[in-house]
């Protein structure tokens, strides 16, 4: 049904809002504050990972940069440091760009409006929007993957959102759904976030407590899982990565900053090597290879098949790729991929 079909149900803005005061999350530390800094770093954290797991980062996070300036002045490895575990890692570069550009453009005060967030590193549209309504009050939409699920639903909303058009159709209705008074915009998107998060879900819609069940298209036409629709499927890729895990007689292990782009672009990481023969090559003076039994990791776009081999060998005749000897004392407080800190401590 094209967008100028679609009607938009009477009191929804103020359903939610009501709803969001009594049953929606209040007490989430970046709730009840309007400090930019504080939401905007929430916001990035809960982009790609769940609520419970950004909660303890969040609080680390703070004690370490308490404020914009201190974030823009640290060297990236100590931000990517502190990142590690939280995975998607250019989310940690742009946000200490982000920071800098902050500093350096606006003065150290991130600017008021979604459409000036929109300009810095890392801020999408929908990210902006959620800085510019919890913080500023602006009446502006966001429109996550949650958000895309509650309002296709609500408003049956069934063209392909695959389709650059329908995507830009969806994000017209979202703002002609928001509520009149600019002071309802913080709890109107919380409760948007709620509901997405806790009782509209993918492969379960909870009609029977959402607060706007009566108005919803898709529920009246028995059929809530049918909405979002998106046709197409990302296409995956795999890849197979050698990994030396050269260790010295001090226990110590070989390991070299990732470039800046590609995988695990500027962490720490174990040398990586396309094919058995080149990681061979890469340690002439290394011990006989032990194979570790390989596995594959999951990222978002890509199965990364990964066979680490470990090789001993004397400090003295390092391998010939770049890197350093680095002690097990100093692994906690490096930025290391995921899969291979959990190798190192295994
Ligand atoms: N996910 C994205 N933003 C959020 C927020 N402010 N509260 C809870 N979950 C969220």
């Amino acid at each position: 049904m094209p967008e100028s079909l679609i009607s938009l149900p009477d009191g929804f803005a103020h359903l939610m809002v009501d709803w969001q005061r009594q049953h929606g999350r209040q007490s989430l530390p970046w709730q009840n504050t309007q400090d930019p800094y504080r939401v905007w770093l929430s916001e990035i954290m809960l982009q790609q990972t769940q609520v419970t797991t950004v909660l303890d980062y969040f609080h680390r996070f703070l004690r370490r940069f308490p404020d914009v300036a201190s974030l823009a002045s640290a060297p990236q490895d100590d931000v990517l440091a502190l990142w590690s575990g939280l995975g998607y890692y250019s989310r940690a570069r742009n946000l200490h760009k982000c920071a800098q550009e902050v500093m350096a453009r606006f003065g150290g005060s991130f600017p008021r409006s979604a459409e000036d967030l929109q300009t810095l590193p890392g801020i999408g549209r929908s990210t902006a929007a959620a800085i510019a309504a919890f913080c500023f009050q602006e009446r502006v939409a966001i429109l996550d993957g949650n958000v895309k699920r509650v309002l296709t639903r609500v408003l049956g909303y069934g063209e392909d959102l695959a389709a650059a058009k329908n995507e830009k159709a969806l994000w017209t209705l979202a703002q002609d759904l928001l509520p009149a008074q600019a002071a309802d915009m913080p709890r109107y998107t919380q409760s948007l976030m709620d509901l997405g998060a806790t009782v509209c879900l993918p492969r379960k819609a909870q009609c029977e407590t959402c607060p706007v069940s009566a108005l919803c298209q898709a529920r009246a036409r028995g059929e809530p899982l049918a909405y979002p629709v998106k046709t197409r499927k990302l296409k995956r890729s795999s890849a197979t990565l050698w990994l030396l895990w050269a260790v010295n007689a001090q226990g110590q292990v070989w390991l070299q900053k990732r470039p800046d782009k590609g995988i695990w672009a500027g962490l720490f990481s174990l040398p990586v090597f396309e094919s058995e023969s080149d990681l061979l090559a890469a340690w002439p003076q290394g011990g006989e290879p032990r194979y570790i039994a390989s596995w594959k990791h999951v990222l978002t776009h890509r199965d990364l098949y990964l066979h680490p081999v470990q090789m001993q060998g004397c400090e003295q005749m390092p391998p010939v790729c770049e890197g350093q000897w680095v002690g097990s004392d100093t692994w906690p407080v490096l930025g290391l991929p995921a899969p291979i800190r959990a190798l190192l401590v295994s």
